[in-house]
């Protein structure tokens, strides 16, 4: 066997038994996870602990929990901006709120929510549609300390003028800045826009459904799972969906080919906005 090869298919066993330890000491389940992204980032933090290898960072992460902690935060791709992909945005103003005016009342679930600024822009779009008032919006990741960012919500106020161009791409109908108060650097929402919003921990990987949404958002988390996790969170969705309900996924994802046939009509594709059929 070539050298190099052998040395490769170690650190692939490594990984594999790193996995193992972090859902069996601390129950963070990765091994579902895509392969080639956990690989990249566990590498670098091998060398940012100046370790020699991934089974050192194992022995290193079942003694030290704080290793943990930077372990999860090197895994953690939390990359998010208010209305990410605008022309998302204006598809879900223009194709998905006209169908939730007949509901009394309006669930949403933003999976993988990040530091919400997702959540906090659908908010302003559902007030200028006069929908916020009967919504309740979920906004959920698997990281705690993000999640705890989200619920306090304050923004970096350097990049309003990026957010305010998206927000006009998006079909905004005033000014970004209505809707926030700068002090110092950082933005806050003006009170109103918390009102309907609820953040909460969530791992796709092992909780189950906690309630029956109209819509539901997973953008840029699943391109991160492997098929077969895919699949699970995908029959997790479906379960949690109302009939009816609209699904959007991110730009780089698509729904299973046999999903997609049977139980959802496709909305938008480009923009990957699906309803479940029955
Ligand atoms: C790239 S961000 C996407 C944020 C936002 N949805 C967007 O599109 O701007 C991916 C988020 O998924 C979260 N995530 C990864 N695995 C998860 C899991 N098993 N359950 C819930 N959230 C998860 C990460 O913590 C991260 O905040």
């Amino acid at each position: 066997m070539n050298p190099a090869a052998h040395e490769l298919d170690v650190e692939g066993l490594e990984l594999e038994l790193l996995l193992e330890a972090m859902f069996r000491r601390y129950g963070a389940d990765f091994r579902g996870y895509a392969r080639s992204s956990l690989r990249r980032r566990i590498r670098n933090m091998v060398r940012d602990e100046r370790l020699g290898s991934i089974s050192a960072l194992q022995e290193k992460i079942l003694r030290e929990p704080e290793a943990m902690v930077r372990l999860l935060d090197h895994l953690s791709v939390c990359v998010t901006s208010m209305f990410r992909d605008p022309s998302f945005f204006l598809a879900f103003r223009q194709k998905v709120v006209p169908h939730l005016f007949s509901a009394p009342f309006v669930r949403i679930w933003c999976a993988g929510a990040a530091t919400g600024e997702e959540v906090y822009s659908l908010a302003i779009l559902l007030s200028e549609e006069g929908l916020f008032e009967r919504c309740r919006l979920y906004g959920t990741d698997i990281n705690a300390h993000l999640i705890e960012k989200a619920r306090r919500g304050v923004f970096d106020a350097a990049l309003m003028g990026e957010y305010e161009a998206n927000y006009r791409a998006a079909g905004g109908k005033g000014s970004l800045s209505d809707y926030f108060r700068v002090a110092y650097d950082g933005a806050t929402p003006r009170h109103g826009l918390k009102r309907n919003i609820l953040f909460a921990q969530h791992n796709l990987a092992i909780d189950g459904s906690f309630n029956e949404f109209n819509v539901i958002l997973c953008r840029n988390v699943m391109i991160y799972f492997g098929a077969e996790l895919q699949n699970r969170v995908h029959e997790l969705f479906f379960q949690s969906l109302r009939r009816k309900g609209f699904l959007c996924l991110g730009r780089r994802e698509s729904l299973p080919r046999a999903l997609a046939k049977t139980r959802y009509e496709t909305v938008d594709a480009e923009e990957r906005i699906y309803r479940r059929r029955s």
